[in-house]
């Protein structure tokens, strides 16, 4: 059986090698992006028969329906669900002086997108031999990590809470999801210079970055409704 997937956010940063490793192991790959000209330059640089590009904005709910109906006009069963799109809006806002609308904003992207995603796919996923929705994280993300100041440095209210918010979708949709599947697990690519963080110097590059997330996107072993970084199982 064709092998399916669709990454959100796929035009540039991790998502854009996720995209790109994965369809070097022939899986047929859908490029999500928002904006129609940066998917079909990104679909183009990579040049592969296998990768086709499908809009997705994921706070829109109309947007998710009509990437849905588009992968179902080409595959019945989608085998991995990467929802990498992602915001970081406050790099430079403190907790006390954040307005409310930044952080819905992260939210509707982090936590609200990756639900829609969730639940619109599901079906395609559910027909797959094995399926795998794959949410991507922060090590900020992790509550016990945070805590501990193993995390870094940085106090990212928005994005932190949003991206924990999602991360707690891993665990009640894996409950869920059962033995029965698909599975469905957080991984953190770890610090990875992208425009996400203004290309700070001193990370990963996006391919070291997706690389972590394809290791765990191809494994054999299941980790459904845990959170997980290079090193395995990382805590809430
Ligand atoms: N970089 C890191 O250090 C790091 C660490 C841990 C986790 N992550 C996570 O890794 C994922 C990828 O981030 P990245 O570092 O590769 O950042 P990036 O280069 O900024 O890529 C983010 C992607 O998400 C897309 N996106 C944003 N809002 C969207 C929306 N509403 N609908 C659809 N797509 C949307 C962007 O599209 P546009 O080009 O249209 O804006 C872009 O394709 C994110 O979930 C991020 O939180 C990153």
């Amino acid at each position: 059986m064709k092998k399916y997937a669709f990454v959100t956010g796929g035009n540039k940063g991790i998502g854009f090698e996720v995209v790109r490793e994965l369809a070097e192991r022939d899986v047929h790959v859908f490029l999500g992006a928002r904006n129609e000209e940066l998917g079909m330059q990104a679909v183009e640089v990579i040049g592969r028969d296998n990768v086709r590009f499908i809009q997705v904005d994921v706070t829109s709910s109309e947007s998710i329906q009509h990437s849905l109906e588009q992968i179902s006009k080409v595959t019945d069963h989608l085998d991995i669900l990467l929802n990498n799109a992602g915001i970081a809006p406050d790099f430079d806002v403190a907790p006390l002086k954040m307005e409310l609308g930044m952080l819905k904003k992260a939210f509707d992207v982090n936590f609200f997108g990756t639900f829609q995603m969730i639940q619109a796919f599901y079906p395609l996923l559910q027909k797959s031999e094995r399926g795998k929705i794959i949410n991507v994280t922060t090590d900020m993300a992790s509550q016990t990590r945070f805590a501990n100041g193993e995390a870094g440095h940085l106090n990212l209210l928005a994005y932190n809470s949003s991206k924990t918010a999602a991360n707690s979708l891993t665990l009640t949709f894996g409950r869920e999801f059962g033995e029965d599947g698909p599975e469905i697990f957080s991984v953190t690519p770890g610090f990875t210079s992208t425009d996400l963080n203004g290309n700070a110097p001193g990370g990963k590059t996006p391919a070291e970055g997706a690389k972590i997330i394809v290791n765990y996107i191809e494994s054999e072993e299941s980790y459904n409704g845990k959170l997980l970084d290079t090193n395995g199982i990382m805590p809430w």
